[in-house]
């Protein structure tokens, strides 16, 4: 009886033995089998048996060799989970500068949030893929981390900001991107922050981009950002509402904001009882 030099045949309940399986098939056979060694460590097996024959077809011999490919095993886990497990340590570092906004200044967390928001929903609106709408909703979280590069009493001040105030608050953009950029993002996030301002004119800031040139998460970003900020209340002025919002971008349609992201904007509003919930923190 052929066995594994044991002194009875495998019963094939443990795993598919290779020798039974060649004496039933003839063919070769290669087989995973799961081992736990002595101290109770898991070892993966590749077992690989070949049949010798006779000249009548018989089967003398066997020849079986295991290959411990637990290693390999491992690696080709990890391999397959890393992405995944990247994007998860990514947006958890999004959401840790978010915080560190919120610290700094409420006002600029509760905005950032539902500029966010805002984003996510006209970009689903537009019929952007499920990676863009997730870019719209980072950038979105954290397009104005640059303001804790801005004195506090300048980004409070009521009424009309000098020029130097003024540099200073535009500095924002720019600065948010310096973070931004140092974390290898699999998104274009600190290009879309820096590019939150520019308009769709080339009237905007930092680079004065205009039309295409302008990402499309950022042009998304611009209306979300301007109908969010003229809605809430701000320290140094009272809220308006939605409407007056809504006025702004159609009046600037084309000008300042992409066209088809300001009719999708309204059409959420409109039609589709979009709400930016929460407005008073
Ligand atoms: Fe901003
Ligand atoms: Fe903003």
């Amino acid at each position: 009886t052929l066995t594994h030099k044991r002194s009875t045949p495998c019963t094939g309940i443990e795993y598919s033995c290779p020798i039974e399986e060649i004496k039933r098939t003839k063919s070769p056979v290669s087989v995973e089998h799961i081992h736990y060694d002595k101290f109770g460590n898991v070892r993966n097996l590749e077992i690989h048996a070949y049949p010798i024959f006779d000249r009548e077809g018989n089967i003398t011999q066997i020849i079986e060799y295991n290959l411990d490919i637990s290693t390999r095993k491992r690696a080709q886990e990890d391999m397959e989970q890393s992405p995944e497990k990247l994007r998860k340590t990514l947006e958890g570092i999004i959401n840790a500068f978010a915080s560190i906004t919120e610290l700094r200044d409420p006002f600029v967390a509760g905005h950032q949030q539902r500029v966010s928001k805002l984003a996510c929903a006209i970009a689903r609106e537009m019929g952007l893929s499920e990676e863009q709408i997730k870019e719209c909703r980072m950038a979105g979280m954290v397009h104005d981390i640059g303001k804790i590069s801005v004195p506090v009493d300048i980004l409070n001040k009521p009424g009309k900001l000098t020029d130097t105030e003024m540099d200073f608050v535009k500095g924002h953009c720019q600065a948010g991107y310096e973070v931004l950029k140092q974390i290898e993002f699999p998104w274009p996030i600190a290009e879309i922050v820096l590019q939150h301002h520019e308009r769709m004119d080339g009237s905007g800031y930092p680079q004065g981009l205009s039309g295409e040139e302008i990402i499309l998460e950022a042009r998304i970003l611009v209306v979300a950002d301007v109908v969010e900020a003229m809605a809430s209340h701000r320290p140094y002025r009272p809220a308006h509402d939605v409407e007056k919002a809504l006025e702004e971008i159609s009046k600037n349609k084309g000008i300042i904001y992409d066209p088809e992201v300001v009719d999708v904007c309204m059409r959420l509003f409109s039609e589709k009882g979009f709400e930016l919930l929460n407005m008073e923190r």
